[in-house]
């Protein structure tokens, strides 16, 4: 189909590297721009540098048919584009909980004084309401005079390990615009992805969308591990709390699973720059909630590491542990803020002897954290180990025999940090099975 624009995608990370691939699919010409120029070089040799199922397909066969390509240069993107479109990130700020945005400041500085016709910038990143509004404005002060450019801001949703699927299949798209003519062009973007919702909205309620998004569902997993408190508290089974209100399709299921909770590079940083712009608002008690939520979700961690020192006998004093799982969650190598990593860094801190394995995130684990011990396989792992912890539930954790594995340990005991195996298998072939929120 005719395609009336041209696309450049600012910042190649995650979320740009998947926009700009799943953008040329479409149809566009893609233009996608990094500052980092190795990452650049890889990428146009269509090299990924992240784990993403089908991702890395999508890049060469846009890369082969010269509809995607990569560069480093700000003045080329300018003359080359009608919509751009910001992907960088906003990491959590060293030592504070706010989010820090100078990456997108640093991208609107770049681009606008080259800009030389008609564009539209487009924000995707997640930022503090607001950061819209503020940067519609450098944008202008520092594009040239006369120049017909304004900012959108068009929130992205994607999960990792679904990233294509969730940008080619959105379940809704939120247009932030000022201007009649800036959702023209957008619709025009979006149209081919077919019939997807589409609600448009001012700036700061489409900022809000995202991070209203976020927050509900990091408040639903902590809900479940609140009740998982209760159910230890109590002697009652989380798992079939859990299912039982899922079938109210008011409450439903998704998300409801209670284990060790959430981590990666957005829900526990989103939530926490959050609570952080809400108080800059003024507003610190209609998020108040939230703190609470991020206070729930760390008591997981803290729980495994205590329910482990107690299987042991109250101290770690150099005994082996097994930890399988280092990603945030099954799927993905990403190691932010993984909940599993932290159990077993705490662990190892308080002198467990800890052995970890992954089958994806390996080689990130060990550079981050070189002096954990590491393995090959789960089978290497659990070789001698007094505990086997089970922290994110990849496919392979989950389908093992719990026979050649219990041939492996030193003793049958494990701890399923992600409700993820069946109890009565484990039990019936000799293991002291352990779950959170369940007796
Ligand atoms: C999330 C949002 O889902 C996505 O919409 C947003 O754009 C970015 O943040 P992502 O970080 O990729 O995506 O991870 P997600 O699949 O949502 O999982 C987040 C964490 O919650 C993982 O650590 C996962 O293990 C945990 N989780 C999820 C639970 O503990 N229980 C659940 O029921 C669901």
């Amino acid at each position: 189909h005719a395609v009336p624009y041209r696309l450049t995608v600012l910042g190649t990370g995650y979320l740009g590297a998947t926009h700009a691939a799943c953008m040329a699919e479409l149809g566009f010409e893609v233009l996608g721009l990094d500052v980092d120029q190795s990452k650049i070089e890889r990428l146009q040799r269509g090299e990924l540098p992240i784990h993403e199922p089908g991702l890395e397909e999508l890049l060469r066969r846009n890369l082969d048919s010269g509809r995607l390509r990569f560069t480093t240069s700000y003045e080329e993107v300018a003359k080359f584009g009608d919509v751009h479109f910001i992907c960088v990130g906003t990491p959590q700020k060293k030592g504070e909980q706010a989010a820090d945005v100078s990456f997108l400041d640093a991208v609107v500085e770049s681009l606008a004084p080259h800009l030389d016709r008609e564009c539209l910038v487009v924000g995707k990143s997640t930022v503090p309401v607001g950061t819209a509004e503020r940067l519609a404005d450098k944008l202008v002060r520092l594009s040239p005079a006369g120049m017909q450019v304004e900012l959108a801001w068009n929130p992205e949703f994607l999960r990792e390990g679904f990233a294509v699927q969730d940008t080619l299949r959105p379940d809704r798209i939120v247009l932030g615009v000022t201007s009649e003519r800036a959702e023209k062009v957008l619709r025009d973007v979006y149209a081919p992805l077919g019939e997807i919702p589409i609600v448009v909205t001012d700036f700061p309620t489409a900022e809000l969308v995202k991070t209203a998004a976020n927050a509900f569902l990091a408040t639903k997993i902590s809900f479940i591990n609140a009740m998982a408190e209760l159910c230890e508290a109590a002697g009652g089974d989380v798992t079939q709390l859990s299912q039982a209100l899922s079938y109210d399709e008011r409450i439903g299921g998704r998300y409801l699973n209670p284990g060790l909770g959430f981590g990666g590079g957005c829900l526990p940083k989103d939530i926490r720059a959050f609570t952080a712009r809400a108080d800059e608002l003024g507003a610190s008690q209609a998020l108040a909630f939230l703190r609470e939520v991020d206070q729930i979700n760390l008591r997981r961690r803290a729980r495994t590491v205590d329910l482990t020192r107690d299987i042991l006998g109250g101290a770690f004093d150099g005994r082996r542990v097994a930890v399988l799982g280092a990603a945030f969650k099954p799927n993905s190598d990403d190691i932010r803020d993984s909940p599993a990593l932290d159990v077993a860094l705490k662990i190892a801190e308080q002198g467990g002897q800890v052995t970890v394995y992954d089958p994806v995130a390996l080689s990130n684990a060990r550079a981050a954290h070189p002096h954990l011990g590491y393995a090959e396989s789960a089978m290497e792992a659990a070789h001698e180990a007094e505990v086997v912890l089970l922290l994110t539930e990849w496919q392979e954790f989950v389908t093992l025999d719990p026979e050649e594995l219990g041939a492996v340990v030193a003793a049958r005991t494990i701890v399923d940090g992600r409700n993820a195996l069946d109890a009565d298998t484990w039990r019936e072939a000799g293991w002291d099975y352990r779950a959170l929120g369940r007796p």
